[in-house]
């Protein structure tokens, strides 16, 4: 489904539309979104898992108007993890029984407004909130589907930052000790919540099935352990998101049907081995839908070479519109999309425009010798979690997202304005 070729001029071509003429119209630092591509993930995913609406698209990695609307239309659901995103879902017309609310410290009145809205379910993340939702949902006169999220102790092989299934971290309520047994057994008396299932999710950018098939059993083992202390058999499970997407050539992702299949196989056999029915399972995959979708159109403002150092090549964003690299060392690739070249490759860095050095865009990347101020490079599979932790860095204007579709490109999310940081400064 992706749209990006080089065209005959030797200029990068999205969705039908010409680099150039993109940063001519909407400027640079710029998000290039291409939105048939995000459909076909979108349609992958929901097809992989049966066409049952159980893939939860993860917000956090990049949510917008226009994105609700075109997860509502390719079937899927939404996870949010704040207000904020819950009332981008709601202001978009995503149904609240397509959401999913989860957060390790969800504040009263966030847990009031998704209980009130209607929400299909919230990941329940410790003791506390157990009662706190509870509560809220008598308060209201409902009955709250929830599930709880259990922390199965497995390492996930990925930055310290990003992995959540270990038990030293605040996500969660741990297996071990009998945590979530006890979580379960206070969940099941509480009027205002109605228990669906199990929730496990260990971690983000993991390639290595293991760790998947290590929670999905020990989450089907609580599974059987309720069932024989309780007598009731939870009819979901959630086994979170994470899967990790090409950044660089060396990444090797799976895709939605290898990821479905395996997952629904090891669910299977062990539900088979413990007398279980086989519960429903879902998903929430974030960057593996919206990370490959979008670059970074950049232009190069100065090439310093530094005689036998390094080469930096600076380009009109940096550390504000991806702060990844300097947060996780995360690796990104980078291309010459504004002209064909047939210099040599350069080793290069590629860095930003901010007022310090720990601002590195791509660490280390080659680009052709030729590169000039005025050439424009794109770093390619920025989509999540780039926009979504962009900050005003320097009183950087976060840049716009430009999405583009079978010849024709829209903004979803606009340029930030002088008048945008004004605002807010009211002093
Ligand atoms: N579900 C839960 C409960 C999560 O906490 C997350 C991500 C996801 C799903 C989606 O994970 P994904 O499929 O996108 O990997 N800022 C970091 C990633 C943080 C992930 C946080 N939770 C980064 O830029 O790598």
């Amino acid at each position: 489904a992706r749209t990006v070729t080089r065209t005959d001029t030797g200029a990068v071509s999205v969705g039908g539309l010409d680099v150039r003429a993109l940063a001519e119209e909407f400027g640079t630092p710029a998000y290039v979104l291409d939105e048939s591509d995000f459909r076909a993930r979108c349609r992958a995913w929901h097809q992989a898992f049966g066409g049952e609406a159980d893939v939860f698209y993860a917000g956090k990695a990049f949510l917008s108007r226009a994105v609700v609307r075109w997860l509502h239309e390719e079937g899927l659901n939404l996870d949010v993890c704040s207000a904020g995103e819950l009332a981008t879902a709601l202001a978009a017309g995503m149904p609240a029984e397509r959401i999913a609310l989860h957060g390790n410290n969800k504040s009263t009145e966030e847990i009031r407004r998704a209980v009130g809205a209607g929400v299909g379910r919230i990941v329940l993340d410790s003791f506390q909130e157990i009662v706190r939702v509870a509560h809220i949902a008598e308060r209201l006169g409902k009955r709250q589907r929830v599930q709880i999220r259990v922390t199965v102790g497995v390492e996930a092989h990925t930055h310290e930052f990003i992995a959540t299934a270990h038990e030293d971290q605040k996500f969660g309520i741990a297996l071990a000790g009998g945590q979530a047994a006890e979580a379960v057994r206070r969940a099941l008396k509480l009027d205002g919540l109605e228990l669906i299932g199990i929730h496990s999710h260990i971690g983000s950018q993991i390639f290595d099935m293991a760790g998947f098939e290590v929670s999905a059993r020990r989450v089907v083992q609580l599974l059987a352990d309720i069932r024989d202390e309780h007598g009731v058999e939870l009819p979901e499970i959630d086994l979170g998101g994470g899967l990790g997407i090409a950044y660089t050539s060396d990444d090797d992702p799976r895709e939605p049907h290898e990821i479905a299949a395996s997952l629904t196989s090891i669910v299977t056999r062990e539900c088979q081995a413990a007398g279980l029915a086989v519960p429903r399972i879902s998903v929430e995959p974030g960057r593996a839908i919206v990370g490959p979708t979008a670059f970074t159109l950049y232009e190069v403002g100065t090439v310093k070479v530094l005689e036998g150092l390094r080469t930096y090549v600076s380009v009109d964003g940096g550390m504000s519109d991806n702060i990844r690299t300097a947060l996780y060392d995360a690796e990104y690739s980078v291309s010459l999309v504004s002209r064909a070249s047939d210099a040599e490759p350069m080793l290069v860095r590629v860095v930003g425009k901010h007022c310090e050095s720990g601002d590195i865009v791509v660490r280390d990347a080659f680009l052709p010798a030729d590169v000039a101020p005025g050439d424009l490079i794109a770093v390619p599979a920025t989509g999540a979690y780039c926009r979504s932790m962009a900050s005003n860095y320097n009183h950087a204007l976060r840049p716009p997202v430009v999405a583009v579709n079978d010849g024709a490109a829209k903004i979803i999310v606009r340029r930030e304005t002088e008048e945008d940081l004004m605002r807010l400064d009211v002093g």
